[in-house]
């Protein structure tokens, strides 16, 4: 088995992901611990907009099970916060992170992943990826392909039968969410689309459509999911959108998002549903990531599994980029996640759970 390996990372295998703090308070403290004590945090938020890009760690030990080939790279931070990019003017928050990408270029990696709303912002990485001399991907069309097959595992293990419940998804006019829409509207009984306008969620229903599925409806009112079996949550809020009080008994709810949709009462209150922290996945080999940005050790979101894994495949091209995800993309990136060893959190956790428990998690580092 041949591993390659180069000095600091570079060359063959070498990738950097950009991350960015998602609760101001807690992840900025997770580097500057002092700071994060000290400055209140509507400071945190503008004074985000000053600071430079961060270096944060090496990421060492991703190895793929099938060629044992390793990977390695680095962990930038993006200072901006979730809110701040929502506000401020994309031409700023792209600046931002195509200094952070200049960084990711200076030390040697051969792709970038862009993280949460690094990739939200604006048009989904394209503008980055143009001004970097360096392949760019949003990790998107994997955390398509784990969300779906995390919603499937959860449904089973709950008793719903997909075609023949009701499915919501929240975010629907999205990029990730008109791909899962797409993907589940053929396979489910029914399919509720939930997005914040109606022309765009017309637009994004009638894409739906015509990719054959009938059963298609949309709302703009949030209260609607108490119809749905089962939630997938996609948004761009920078704030929780589901509470206790929208959930059906019983139901399965998916959250992707970064920072997570379901609000933490949920999980307080309503025992009877099942809410799995989508999109996480157990990373092949003894990966250190060197800093802790909020996962157990040995997994990563499915947007950085995504970089990874084009690093050891050495497919140093723009992959997910674009606010429209290709299925053939998605399929493909999940038969490649498959081949190295890279596997969904959640499915490895429903299978631990013994029947008449739920899986809640303590939103680790979300
Ligand atoms: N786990 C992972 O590995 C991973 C990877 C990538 C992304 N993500 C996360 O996934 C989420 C979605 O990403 P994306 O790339 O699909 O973003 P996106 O293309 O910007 O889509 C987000 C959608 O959410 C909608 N929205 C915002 N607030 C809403 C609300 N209150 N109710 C209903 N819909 C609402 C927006 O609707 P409008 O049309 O009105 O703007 C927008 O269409 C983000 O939180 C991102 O950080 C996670």
């Amino acid at each position: 088995m041949s591993v390659e390996r180069t000095p600091e990372g570079r060359g063959i295998g070498s990738f950097a992901c950009v991350i960015h703090p998602l609760n101001p308070k807690q992840d900025v403290a997770r580097k500057y611990p002092f700071l994060a004590r000290v400055l209140p945090t509507p400071l945190i938020h503008f004074l985000s907009r000053f600071w430079p890009p961060v270096y944060l760690s090496r990421v060492s030990g991703v190895r793929s099970e099938s060629t044992g080939k390793e990977a390695s790279g680095w962990l930038l931070a993006c200072p901006l916060t979730a809110g701040q990019m929502l506000r401020l003017p994309p031409a700023t928050a792209y600046r931002k992170i195509v200094q952070t990408g200049r960084l990711a270029q200076k030390l040697g990696a051969r792709i970038l992943g862009l993280l949460a709303f690094t990739s939200v912002i604006g048009d989904g990485g394209l503008t980055i990826a143009r001004r970097l001399n360096m392949p760019v991907t949003t990790g998107r069309s994997l955390t398509i392909a784990v969300a779906l097959e995390e919603l499937t595992e959860a449904a089973r293990w709950q008793g719903i039968r997909p075609e023949r419940a009701t499915v919501a998804v929240v975010g629907a006019t999205g990029s990730i969410g008109l791909a899962c829409s797409r993907l589940l509207a053929p396979q489910v009984g029914a399919l509720l689309m939930v997005g914040r306008e109606e022309t765009r969620l017309a637009m994004a229903a009638e894409m739906v459509r015509a990719a054959g599925a009938q059963q298609v409806r949309t709302t703009t009112r949030i209260e609607a999911i108490q119809e749905a079996d089962i939630v997938l949550s996609a948004t761009n809020a920078s704030r929780p959108v589901i509470q206790p009080e929208h959930l059906k008994q019983g139901a399965v709810v998916c959250d992707v998002a970064l920072p997570p949709d379901v609000s933490p009462r949920v999980v307080e209150e309503r025992k009877d549903v099942l809410v799995i922290e989508g999109g996480v996945m157990d990373v092949p080999g003894t990966v250190d990531f060197g800093f802790n940005f909020g996962l157990p050790p040995g997994k990563a979101y499915a947007c950085m599994a995504e970089t990874m894994i084009l690093a050891l495949e050495e497919r140093f091209e723009n992959y997910s980029l674009g606010k429209e995800i290709e299925t053939e993309r998605v399929r493909e990136i999940a038969q490649l996640a498959r081949v190295h060893g890279f596997k969904p959190t959640v499915l490895n956790e429903l299978r631990e759970l013994s029947s008449g428990s739920f899986l809640r998690r303590e939103n680790g580092g979300r």
